[in-house]
């Protein structure tokens, strides 16, 4: 045993160790299977004196380190290139009362989205961020990538829930600002510092989070339109006319008929419709006449079907949760996440197809997203080699629109070559200096976020 396997194991116990290829797999294979590297080890500390204790012990043989929550990452970021240590926080698990005066609760890294949910719901509060992947992305992970979901319309990304956090620098420093105090102005927000870095700062022990208000009438339409125009214009009737409005989701002809294929759900209409919207409402008193007071006024909508009970609602979200699932199930995607401004959202949808087309003639396009925020999710299967000729088309016409290229998912590995298209040279440098000034050595989640220089 080397010198590093020992220490790692003294500090959290032999058993959480892994070191045989068997054991190690589920960790070093991303969600997408995409991403894909070996682990010197995997390590599985209980607290946050055991994450110290193993940073301590990287840092002494300069060891570099993968942090990791439920791998449910979908850029790489959360699995090694190769030969680093893969720090889990799966057993960071301990989830304390809700504080029903402030609203809001402190959670171990290692909680999931949905048991923090369940948490919160039982104390007649709710979680602002909700996913698909809520049973098993945990809230490490969801703040380091700052997870955004079908709720940022109403209530913002994982940042804006964030009042406080633990964290360990990599050589072993513990930060912890878990007051959670609405006022302080003491200096550098070192908390939404970490919000966003993917790791490459500091490893996020626990996060306190500010809590919303349980609502218990939800209202969902789901509505046909002739196209992302008029997609936006149900996007504006329902900004106007909906003070409920909790979700706003696109969906095109073909991610449909592949999610129907996938789950054999029956055709939400008489008639395909080139697009959808997936619209809710949300609030303390039934949601349902307001909702169909906005559609019935809105020329745009050309079918509509509305559900407010609980089994309606969840038939109606599985046409949008599921498309992620049903890629998958359709091959390896090349998987782009990118927001321009809503305004700019049927020209890039119409610009999409010729771009991918030309760099990779016989990929399969499925586009879907959150139409607030004018988020697309731009999934290319059948890429076959053209990966990267295929993300340098997309994120050029995103970049052209001044767009983002990582609205949700973060860089992660897929995209640290295309950072220079949404942040300009001094940004990327001051974001540089910022990480060499935490981590010196760069051993936090090397690869990630940025290219390595040598
Ligand atoms: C979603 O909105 O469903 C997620 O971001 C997952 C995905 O993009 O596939
Ligand atoms: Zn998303």
């Amino acid at each position: 045993m080397t010198d590093l396997l020992g220490r790692l194991a003294a500090a959290v116990g032999p058993a959480h160790v892994l070191v045989d290829p068997d054991l190690r797999a589920p960790y070093e294979t991303d969600w997408t299977r995409r991403f894909t590297g070996a682990a010197r080890c995997v390590v599985r500390p209980a607290d946050t004196a055991q994450v110290a204790a193993v940073l301590r012990a990287c840092a002494a043989a300069g060891a570099p380190v993968t942090v990791q929550g439920g791998n449910t990452g979908l850029v790489g970021g959360g699995v090694p290139a190769g030969g680093e240590v893969l720090l889990s926080l799966g057993r960071l698990t301990e989830l304390e009362p809700v504080d029903r005066l402030a609203a809001q609760v402190t959670a171990g890294a290692g909680v999931t989205l949905e048991r923090l949910q369940r948490h919160a719901r039982a104390a007649g509060l709710d979680v602002g961020v909700d996913l698909a992947a809520r049973s098993a992305a945990t809230v490490g992970g969801l703040v380091a990538t700052n997870a955004g979901g079908v709720r940022v319309v109403r209530y913002g990304s994982m940042r804006e829930q964030l009042t406080g956090v633990e964290a360990v620098l990599s050589d072993g420093t513990v930060l912890r600002r878990l007051a959670g105090l609405a006022k302080d102005n003491t200096g550098y927000d070192l908390t939404q510092l970490l919000a966003g870095s993917e790791g490459t700062l500091a490893v996020i022990t626990r996060v306190r989070l500010r809590l919303v208000p349980l609502l218990p009438a939800r209202a969902v339409a789901l509505v046909a339109v002739d196209g992302v125009a008029g997609a936006l214009d149900v996007l504006a009737a329902a900004r106007s006319g909906l003070p409920g409005l909790s979700a706003a989701e696109l969906m095109l002809a073909d991610g449909l008929e592949l999610v129907r294929a996938h789950g054999r759900l029956p055709a939400p209409f008489g008639a395909a419709h080139p697009a959808y919207v997936l619209v809710e409402s949300a609030g303390r008193t039934d949601q349902t006449d307001v909702l169909l007071e906005v559609l019935a006024g809105c020329p745009a909508v050309r079918d509509a079907t509305v559900a407010a009970d609980a089994t309606g609602v969840a038939r109606l979200w599985a046409y949008r949760e599921t498309h992620t699932e049903a890629i998958s199930a359709a091959g390896v995607p090349v998987k782009l996440d990118v927001s321009v401004p809503v305004r700019a959202l049927p020209g890039l949808v119409a610009a999409l197809p010729p771009a991918v087309a030309a760099a990779a003639p016989a990929a399969r396009l499925v586009v879907f997203g959150h139409l607030g925020e004018g988020n697309l999710h731009v999934n290319v299967l059948d890429a076959r080699g053209a990966a990267d000729a295929v993300t340098d088309a997309v994120l050029r016409l995103v970049a052209d629109r001044d767009g983002s290229i990582s609205s949700e998912h973060g860089v992660g590995r897929a995209k640290t070559a295309w950072l220079g298209l949404s942040r300009d040279a001094a940004q990327v440098a001051l974001m540089r200096r910022i990480r060499a000034a935490v981590d010196p050595a760069g051993l936090l989640n090397p690869g990630v976020l940025f290219e390595e220089k040598d």
